[in-house]
């Protein structure tokens, strides 16, 4: 038996031209829309305040930097893959054509992580938007329903190996019954994306126009408001606290940890690229474009934001309005402006996040390593609906049992998992198959590769034990489901055989 048997780069390529099945409607715009629609969205709304005033202050331009440059190194090895082998089943198909059945497994296993995981925490950051934004209307949803029944508190001293703590003892009961709005937006946003690709990406399409008019309506007339005081000094003095350092160069990096958030999604579009109408050119257009769009309007945000209200104002969960609101009343239209945005962004973030579990569902299902009813196509809306469905219920169940931080954590740790996957495939794959035509190759991947493969193991380093802890727990089931079922059904070991796989 042979866990590390690898799928042929030229098998792939061949059937990912063969199945037609998904609509290939997209072009570089839609793909390079669908990055920024996944990654403009609670990192930049929410957490660049906090990470500011708790971690890096002004500084928190250098944080942005550090996460965009381990994001930049891994979508450079995303985009290599993307255009060589484009398949809807991203980073899973990437680790089965160059690490072996296992590693893939282990990928997509992880991959729900970044997805559905991150999909429910978005969709958390979204009811807090939209509670605040009805209560400027005068309207309360009660708090009972619009907030996570638990929590999860970790003691001091607990270890990453106290297991009965960290998922049993360790809950505690918020008196909240259960997230009302965040199980609402994943609810309607599973139905339309049942209903097509093309209905999605446009719906996506406008709202990244909304969402992008916002950031730079921000930047455009914060800059006006910018005072150079509140950039001094820009790395504030290094402080040690009983949690770790905040401020100074540690500071810095530590906010890098928080901001990653900001940029998870780029990869996203890999998932669509068997819907892609030229995915050969497009992929690294997506994926390299979405990128950098979003990694200057971050450093731009952040400048304005440190620069028109002073960091140690703004832990709060809507830093850029209140940044806004301390501006004056003239400017109030812009507050609310902000705060539509804000909604209209993350229901964007949930709705590329949730096209692209089911997507890569379909492709573990089409290997056989998941069972055939997740690679059903609607006959009409040639969607995979059954999949989209499950992902869905999953998805509103978590969101409105859990907090955002929980969660959060966890889909960062998943997420640089399989960045750091990527990176290490595609070194492997220039030694084992150098000779596959790749229409995008990473630059210099003896550097960028171990480079991102570094950047991504580093920032996971930097979260807490416990995150590890549930990490390891998570890929524990996985490789029970995968030696219980995803083996004695792989297609790849039916077609060489039981031994010669
Ligand atoms: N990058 C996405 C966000 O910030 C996940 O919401």
């Amino acid at each position: 038996m042979n866990l590390f048997a690898r799928r042929r780069v030229a098998d792939l390529q061949a059937e990912a031209l063969k199945d037609q099945r998904l609509k290939r409607v997209l072009g570089p715009w839609n793909l390079t829309s669908l990055g920024i629609g996944a990654i403009i969205g609670a990192g930049i709304f929410v957490l660049t305040g906090q990470a500011a005033a708790q971690y890096a202050g002004p500084a928190i331009v250098f944080s942005f930097i550090l996460s965009g440059l381990a994001c930049a190194f891994a979508g450079l090895c995303y985009a290599e893959f993307a255009s060589m082998i484009p398949v809807s089943g991203s980073a899973y198909t990437y680790g089965y054509a160059t690490l072996g059945e296992f590693i893939a497994w282990i990928i997509g296993w992880d991959l729900i992580l970044e997805y559905l995981f991150a999909a429910s925490t978005v969709a958390v950051g979204w009811s807090g938007y939209v509670v605040s934004f009805l209560k400027d209307f005068g309207i309360v949803i009660p708090p009972a329903f619009t907030s996570a029944p638990y929590d999860h508190q970790t003691p001091a001293g607990a270890h990453w190996w106290d297991l009965w703590q960290l998922f049993v003892t360790g809950w505690t009961h918020t008196g909240a019954v259960v997230n009302v709005p965040a199980m609402v937006v994943v609810g309607v946003v599973t139905i339309l994306l049942v209903i097509g690709i093309k209905e999605s990406a446009n719906f996506n399409n406008v709202i990244v126009a909304l969402k992008l008019a916002v950031i730079l309506a921000f930047i455009g007339f914060g800059a006006a408001y910018i005072n150079r005081q509140n950039w001094h000094p820009f790395v504030p003095p290094a402080v040690a606290t009983p949690f770790g350092w905040q401020f100074g160069w540690h500071g810095v990096l530590r906010g890098a940890g928080v901001i990653f958030f900001a940029y998870i999604g780029f990869d996203a579009v890999s998932t669509a690229a068997q819907e892609a109408k030229n995915p050969r050119r497009d992929m690294p257009i997506g994926l390299l474009g979405s990128l950098g769009v979003c990694t200057i309007l971050y450093i731009a945000v952040s400048l304005v934001l440190t620069g028109i209200i002073n960091y140690t104002r703004l832990n709060v969960s809507a830093p850029i309005a209140l940044a806004v609101n301390s501006l004056g009343p003239s400017l109030a239209w812009l507050e609310l402006f902000i705060k539509i945005g804000a909604i209209a962004g993350l229901s964007s973030v949930i709705l590329v996040l949730l096209l692209g579990q089911p997507r890569i569902f379909y492709t573990m299902s089409k290997d056989g390593l998941l069972p055939p009813v997740f690679s059903v196509v609607h006959p009409r809306f040639r969607t995979p609906w059954i999949a989209q469905i499950l992902t869905g219920a999953v998805a509103m169940v978590i969101a409105g049992l859990f907090p955002i931080g929980l969660l959060g954590q966890l889909v960062s740790i998943g997420t640089l998992l399989a960045f750091a996957i990527v990176c290490a495939g595609i070194f492997a794959l220039r030694f084992t198959d150098p000779q596959i035509q790749r229409p995008f190759r990473a630059p210099l991947f003896w550097l960028t590769s171990p480079l991102g493969f570094a950047f991504c193991i580093f920032l996971m380093s930097g979260l807490p034990q416990d995150t590890w802890a549930r990490l390891i727990i998570w890929m524990a089931i996985g490789i029970v489901i995968y030696f219980s079922y995803s083996l004695r059904h792989s297609q790849l070991r039916r077609s060489r055989g039981p031994t010669r796989a």
